[in-house]
Protein backbone atom coordinates (compact mmCIF):
# COMPACT_ATOMS: atom_id res chain seq x y z
CA UNK A 1 0.00 0.00 0.00
CA UNK A 2 1.28 3.16 -0.48
CA UNK A 3 0.61 6.33 1.56
CA UNK A 4 2.59 8.87 4.13
CA UNK A 5 4.46 5.89 5.51
CA UNK A 6 5.39 4.17 2.59
CA UNK A 7 8.16 1.80 3.36
CA UNK A 8 8.28 2.86 6.81
CA UNK A 9 8.29 -0.63 9.52
CA UNK A 10 6.34 0.83 12.91
CA UNK A 11 5.62 -0.91 15.83
CA UNK A 12 3.07 -0.07 18.07
CA UNK A 13 2.60 -1.72 21.68
CA UNK A 14 -0.31 -2.35 23.06
CA UNK A 15 -1.85 -2.49 19.71
CA UNK A 16 -4.68 -5.31 19.89
CA UNK A 17 -6.94 -3.62 21.27
CA UNK A 18 -8.67 0.66 21.47
CA UNK A 19 -6.22 3.13 20.80
CA UNK A 20 -3.31 0.77 19.66
CA UNK A 21 -5.69 -1.17 17.42
CA UNK A 22 -6.84 1.99 15.90
CA UNK A 23 -2.93 3.74 15.01
CA UNK A 24 -1.71 -0.27 13.97
CA UNK A 25 -4.43 -0.13 11.53
CA UNK A 26 -4.17 3.51 10.41
CA UNK A 27 -0.33 3.15 10.20
CA UNK A 28 -1.02 -0.31 8.01
CA UNK A 29 -3.61 2.20 5.74
CA UNK A 30 -0.67 4.63 5.40
CA UNK A 31 1.96 1.93 3.57
CA UNK A 32 3.67 1.36 6.83
CA UNK A 33 4.71 -2.73 8.07
CA UNK A 34 3.23 -2.82 11.56
CA UNK A 35 4.42 -5.19 14.23
CA UNK A 36 1.34 -5.11 16.48
CA UNK A 37 2.43 -5.80 20.31
CA UNK A 38 -0.13 -6.92 22.80
CA UNK A 39 0.09 -9.19 25.79
CA UNK A 40 -3.52 -9.40 26.43
CA UNK A 41 -4.24 -8.75 29.68
CA UNK A 42 -7.31 -7.56 31.34
CA UNK A 43 -7.67 -3.97 32.36
CA UNK A 44 -6.70 -4.49 35.39
CA UNK A 45 -3.50 -6.10 33.81
CA UNK A 46 -3.95 -9.29 35.06
CA UNK A 47 -3.56 -12.36 32.71
CA UNK A 48 -6.49 -12.26 29.81
CA UNK A 49 -5.99 -15.14 28.68
CA UNK A 50 -6.05 -13.71 24.71
CA UNK A 51 -4.06 -13.09 21.84
CA UNK A 52 -5.56 -9.79 20.52
CA UNK A 53 -1.76 -8.57 18.63
CA UNK A 54 -2.74 -11.67 16.51
CA UNK A 55 -6.18 -10.95 15.63
CA UNK A 56 -4.96 -7.09 14.80
CA UNK A 57 -2.31 -8.17 12.40
CA UNK A 58 -4.45 -10.59 10.64
CA UNK A 59 -7.14 -7.61 10.08
CA UNK A 60 -3.97 -5.96 8.75
CA UNK A 61 -3.27 -8.57 6.13
CA UNK A 62 -6.69 -9.19 5.34
CA UNK A 63 -7.28 -5.55 4.00
CA UNK A 64 -4.06 -6.01 1.78
CA UNK A 65 -1.26 -4.79 4.58
CA UNK A 66 1.91 -6.07 6.28
CA UNK A 67 2.00 -7.25 9.93
CA UNK A 68 3.49 -9.53 12.73
CA UNK A 69 2.07 -9.95 16.13
CA UNK A 70 4.23 -9.62 19.01
CA UNK A 71 2.98 -10.56 22.20
CA UNK A 72 5.36 -10.16 24.61
CA UNK A 73 5.50 -8.02 28.26
CA UNK A 74 6.78 -4.37 26.79
CA UNK A 75 7.71 -3.32 30.53
CA UNK A 76 10.00 -6.09 30.28
CA UNK A 77 13.56 -5.85 28.92
CA UNK A 78 13.68 -8.77 27.22
CA UNK A 79 10.09 -8.29 25.99
CA UNK A 80 10.76 -4.78 24.64
CA UNK A 81 14.36 -6.17 23.22
CA UNK A 82 12.18 -8.82 21.26
CA UNK A 83 9.89 -6.27 20.17
CA UNK A 84 12.70 -4.31 18.69
CA UNK A 85 14.22 -7.67 17.03
CA UNK A 86 11.19 -8.64 15.59
CA UNK A 87 10.63 -5.38 13.52
CA UNK A 88 14.37 -5.60 12.03
CA UNK A 89 13.96 -9.41 11.62
CA UNK A 90 10.74 -9.51 9.72
CA UNK A 91 11.20 -6.17 8.05
CA UNK A 92 14.84 -5.39 8.07
CA UNK A 93 14.33 -1.89 9.84
CA UNK A 94 12.65 0.09 12.31
CA UNK A 95 11.73 3.37 11.49
CA UNK A 96 8.75 4.46 14.38
CA UNK A 97 7.89 3.28 17.77
CA UNK A 98 4.52 4.18 19.05
CA UNK A 99 4.55 3.42 23.06
CA UNK A 100 1.05 3.07 24.07
CA UNK A 101 0.19 -0.35 26.04
CA UNK A 102 -1.19 -0.05 29.60
CA UNK A 103 -3.32 -0.58 32.01
CA UNK A 104 -5.36 1.21 35.18
CA UNK A 105 -5.79 0.41 38.61
CA UNK A 106 -7.63 3.74 39.89
CA UNK A 107 -7.91 4.13 43.43
CA UNK A 108 -7.73 7.65 46.06
CA UNK A 109 -4.43 7.62 47.42
CA UNK A 110 -5.55 6.77 51.10
CA UNK A 111 -7.18 3.30 49.37
CA UNK A 112 -4.13 2.72 46.85
CA UNK A 113 -2.13 -0.64 47.59
CA UNK A 114 1.76 -0.43 47.23
CA UNK A 115 1.24 -2.89 44.36
CA UNK A 116 -1.11 -0.79 42.59
CA UNK A 117 1.35 1.83 42.63
CA UNK A 118 3.43 -0.28 41.72
CA UNK A 119 1.95 -2.40 38.63
CA UNK A 120 0.62 1.21 37.08
CA UNK A 121 4.13 3.06 37.28
CA UNK A 122 5.92 -0.34 35.57
CA UNK A 123 3.33 -0.49 32.69
CA UNK A 124 3.41 2.95 31.83
CA UNK A 125 6.35 4.58 32.37
CA UNK A 126 8.86 1.34 32.29
CA UNK A 127 6.91 -0.13 29.83
CA UNK A 128 7.77 3.80 27.75
CA UNK A 129 11.38 3.74 28.89
CA UNK A 130 12.63 -0.18 27.86
CA UNK A 131 11.05 -0.36 24.57
CA UNK A 132 12.62 3.50 23.73
CA UNK A 133 15.62 2.03 25.03
CA UNK A 134 16.05 -0.25 22.66
CA UNK A 135 15.03 1.17 19.78
CA UNK A 136 17.15 4.30 20.79
CA UNK A 137 20.11 1.90 20.93
CA UNK A 138 19.28 0.40 17.41
CA UNK A 139 18.97 3.98 15.83
CA UNK A 140 22.35 5.05 17.96
CA UNK A 141 23.62 1.56 15.93
CA UNK A 142 22.06 3.20 12.35
CA UNK A 143 23.59 6.42 12.91
CA UNK A 144 27.25 5.08 13.36
CA UNK A 145 26.84 3.02 10.52
CA UNK A 146 26.29 5.83 8.40
CA UNK A 147 22.50 5.17 7.68
CA UNK A 148 21.01 8.22 8.53
CA UNK A 149 17.64 6.97 10.80
CA UNK A 150 14.62 8.99 10.32
CA UNK A 151 13.55 7.80 13.75
CA UNK A 152 9.90 8.65 15.40
CA UNK A 153 8.97 8.01 18.67
CA UNK A 154 5.32 8.73 19.87
CA UNK A 155 4.66 8.23 23.59
CA UNK A 156 0.77 7.96 25.13
CA UNK A 157 0.73 10.78 28.02
CA UNK A 158 -2.93 11.40 29.14
CA UNK A 159 -4.48 14.54 30.91
CA UNK A 160 -4.11 12.92 34.04
CA UNK A 161 -0.20 13.24 33.32
CA UNK A 162 -0.58 16.57 32.39
CA UNK A 163 -3.07 18.36 34.87
CA UNK A 164 -3.93 15.50 37.39
CA UNK A 165 -6.77 13.24 38.05
CA UNK A 166 -8.73 12.23 40.79
CA UNK A 167 -8.81 8.71 42.12
CA UNK A 168 -5.62 8.11 39.61
CA UNK A 169 -2.63 9.12 41.73
CA UNK A 170 -0.43 6.32 40.60
CA UNK A 171 -1.50 6.80 36.57
CA UNK A 172 -1.57 10.61 36.79
CA UNK A 173 2.48 10.17 37.94
CA UNK A 174 3.27 8.06 35.34
CA UNK A 175 1.64 9.81 32.86
CA UNK A 176 3.69 13.16 33.82
CA UNK A 177 6.45 10.63 34.12
CA UNK A 178 5.95 9.96 30.52
CA UNK A 179 6.61 14.07 29.32
CA UNK A 180 9.70 14.48 31.47
CA UNK A 181 10.95 11.14 29.43
CA UNK A 182 9.59 12.93 25.95
CA UNK A 183 11.36 16.42 26.80
CA UNK A 184 14.74 14.22 27.63
CA UNK A 185 14.41 11.42 24.95
CA UNK A 186 13.59 14.54 22.40
CA UNK A 187 16.94 16.08 23.65
CA UNK A 188 18.94 13.18 23.77
CA UNK A 189 18.00 11.19 20.59
CA UNK A 190 18.42 14.40 18.30
CA UNK A 191 21.93 13.50 17.14
CA UNK A 192 20.92 10.36 15.83
CA UNK A 193 17.95 11.42 13.93
CA UNK A 194 15.09 10.58 16.09
CA UNK A 195 12.31 12.58 17.20
CA UNK A 196 10.07 12.00 20.27
CA UNK A 197 6.43 13.78 20.94
CA UNK A 198 3.85 12.72 23.09
CA UNK A 199 -0.28 12.80 22.69
CA UNK A 200 -2.78 13.04 25.66
CA UNK A 201 -5.57 11.08 23.56
CA UNK A 202 -9.10 11.02 24.72
CA UNK A 203 -11.51 8.21 23.04
CA UNK A 204 -14.05 5.70 23.94
CA UNK A 205 -12.31 2.52 24.81
CA UNK A 206 -12.56 -0.21 27.41
CA UNK A 207 -10.43 1.61 29.87
CA UNK A 208 -12.77 5.10 29.62
CA UNK A 209 -15.64 3.38 29.79
CA UNK A 210 -16.35 4.63 33.03
CA UNK A 211 -14.59 8.10 32.93
CA UNK A 212 -16.41 9.48 30.04
CA UNK A 213 -19.42 7.79 30.58
CA UNK A 214 -21.78 11.00 29.92
CA UNK A 215 -20.16 11.37 26.15
CA UNK A 216 -19.48 7.71 25.34
CA UNK A 217 -22.75 7.14 23.58
CA UNK A 218 -22.12 6.40 19.54
CA UNK A 219 -24.18 8.42 17.59
CA UNK A 220 -26.46 7.11 15.43
CA UNK A 221 -25.30 9.71 13.11
CA UNK A 222 -22.89 12.41 12.44
CA UNK A 223 -19.05 12.41 13.40
CA UNK A 224 -18.69 10.13 16.00
CA UNK A 225 -15.82 12.11 18.29
CA UNK A 226 -14.91 9.11 20.43
CA UNK A 227 -14.20 7.39 18.17
CA UNK A 228 -10.34 6.09 18.86
CA UNK A 229 -9.49 6.49 15.35
CA UNK A 230 -10.02 10.02 15.71
CA UNK A 231 -6.96 10.27 17.55
CA UNK A 232 -4.42 8.09 15.12
CA UNK A 233 -4.08 10.34 11.61
CA UNK A 234 -1.90 13.13 14.16
CA UNK A 235 -0.04 9.77 15.64
CA UNK A 236 0.50 8.64 11.53
CA UNK A 237 2.06 11.92 10.79
CA UNK A 238 4.16 12.12 13.90
CA UNK A 239 5.31 8.89 13.07
CA UNK A 240 6.01 9.54 9.72
CA UNK A 241 9.06 11.75 7.75
CA UNK A 242 6.55 14.20 7.23
CA UNK A 243 6.47 15.76 10.55
CA UNK A 244 10.17 16.77 10.34
CA UNK A 245 11.44 19.44 13.09
CA UNK A 246 8.51 18.33 15.52
CA UNK A 247 10.38 16.80 18.90
CA UNK A 248 9.58 17.02 22.41
CA UNK A 249 6.22 17.91 22.03
CA UNK A 250 3.23 17.20 23.73
CA UNK A 251 -0.63 17.20 21.83
CA UNK A 252 -4.25 16.56 22.97
CA UNK A 253 -6.48 14.78 20.67
CA UNK A 254 -9.48 13.90 20.98
CA UNK A 255 -12.61 13.79 18.26
CA UNK A 256 -11.97 16.85 15.85
CA UNK A 257 -10.15 19.32 18.97
CA UNK A 258 -6.16 18.80 18.62
CA UNK A 259 -4.01 21.20 21.16
CA UNK A 260 -0.70 21.98 21.74
CA UNK A 261 0.64 21.94 25.54
CA UNK A 262 2.52 24.40 26.56
CA UNK A 263 4.70 22.80 28.97
CA UNK A 264 6.42 23.78 32.11
CA UNK A 265 8.28 27.01 31.90
CA UNK A 266 9.51 29.87 34.40
CA UNK A 267 7.06 32.25 35.55
CA UNK A 268 7.49 35.20 37.49
CA UNK A 269 10.59 35.05 39.75
CA UNK A 270 12.43 36.96 42.23
CA UNK A 271 16.39 36.99 43.31
CA UNK A 272 17.70 37.72 46.52
CA UNK A 273 20.78 37.13 45.88
CA UNK A 274 21.06 35.64 49.54
CA UNK A 275 19.31 32.88 51.51
CA UNK A 276 15.55 33.74 52.11
CA UNK A 277 14.09 34.35 56.01
CA UNK A 278 10.97 32.06 56.32
CA UNK A 279 8.69 34.80 56.75
CA UNK A 280 10.00 37.25 54.20
CA UNK A 281 10.09 34.05 51.05
CA UNK A 282 6.32 33.50 52.19
CA UNK A 283 5.50 37.07 51.31
CA UNK A 284 7.24 36.90 48.40
CA UNK A 285 6.04 33.44 47.07
CA UNK A 286 2.18 34.90 47.95
CA UNK A 287 3.16 38.07 45.36
CA UNK A 288 4.66 35.61 42.76
CA UNK A 289 1.87 33.56 42.52
CA UNK A 290 -0.54 36.86 42.52
CA UNK A 291 1.70 37.02 39.46
CA UNK A 292 1.45 33.77 38.08
CA UNK A 293 -0.93 32.10 35.49
CA UNK A 294 -2.95 29.57 37.52
CA UNK A 295 -2.65 25.97 36.90
CA UNK A 296 -5.67 24.19 35.04
CA UNK A 297 -7.89 22.36 37.02
CA UNK A 298 -7.52 18.58 38.24
CA UNK A 299 -9.53 16.43 36.04
CA UNK A 300 -12.66 15.11 38.13
CA UNK A 301 -12.24 18.13 40.67
CA UNK A 302 -15.87 19.85 39.06
CA UNK A 303 -13.39 23.08 38.88
CA UNK A 304 -12.18 22.42 35.28
N1 LIG B 1 -8.82 6.00 25.96
C1 LIG B 1 -8.52 7.24 26.37
O1 LIG B 1 -9.33 8.17 26.34
C2 LIG B 1 -7.16 7.52 26.93
C3 LIG B 1 -6.93 8.76 27.54
C4 LIG B 1 -5.66 9.07 27.97
C5 LIG B 1 -4.63 8.16 27.79
N2 LIG B 1 -4.90 6.93 27.22
C6 LIG B 1 -3.78 6.01 27.06
O2 LIG B 1 -3.84 5.42 25.77
C7 LIG B 1 -3.23 4.13 25.81
C8 LIG B 1 -4.16 3.09 25.20
O3 LIG B 1 -5.29 2.96 26.04
P1 LIG B 1 -6.72 2.41 25.54
O4 LIG B 1 -7.71 3.39 26.03
O5 LIG B 1 -6.67 2.07 24.10
O6 LIG B 1 -6.84 1.09 26.46
P2 LIG B 1 -7.08 -0.45 26.11
O7 LIG B 1 -7.21 -1.15 27.41
O8 LIG B 1 -8.19 -0.58 25.11
O9 LIG B 1 -5.73 -0.91 25.39
C9 LIG B 1 -4.50 -1.06 26.06
C10 LIG B 1 -3.84 -2.34 25.56
O10 LIG B 1 -2.55 -2.46 26.19
C11 LIG B 1 -2.30 -3.84 26.40
N3 LIG B 1 -1.28 -4.03 27.43
C12 LIG B 1 -1.38 -3.78 28.76
N4 LIG B 1 -0.25 -4.08 29.38
C13 LIG B 1 0.63 -4.52 28.44
C14 LIG B 1 1.98 -4.96 28.46
N5 LIG B 1 2.68 -5.02 29.61
N6 LIG B 1 2.58 -5.31 27.29
C15 LIG B 1 1.89 -5.27 26.12
N7 LIG B 1 0.59 -4.86 26.05
C16 LIG B 1 -0.03 -4.49 27.19
C17 LIG B 1 -3.67 -4.39 26.81
O11 LIG B 1 -3.75 -5.81 26.63
C18 LIG B 1 -4.61 -3.61 25.90
O12 LIG B 1 -4.95 -4.33 24.73
C19 LIG B 1 -2.88 3.87 27.28
O13 LIG B 1 -1.53 4.21 27.50
C20 LIG B 1 -3.79 4.84 28.01
O14 LIG B 1 -3.30 5.15 29.29
C21 LIG B 1 -6.14 6.59 26.80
Amino acid sequence: MSGICSGRVVVVTGAGRGLGRAHALAFAAEGARVVVNDLGVRLDGEPGGENPAEAVAAEIRAAGGEAVAHGGDIATSAGAASLVRTAVEAYGRLDTLVNNAGFLRDRMLVNLDEDDWDAVLRVHLKGHFLPLKHAAAYWRAEAKSGREPVGRVVNTSSGAGLLGSLGQGNYSAAKAGIVALTLVAAAELDRYGVQVNAIAPAARTRMTERTFAETMSVPATGFDAMAPENVSPLVVWLGSAASAGVSGRVFEIGGGRLSVMEGWHHGPTADKGARWGVEEVGKVALRLLGEAERPGAVYGTGTG
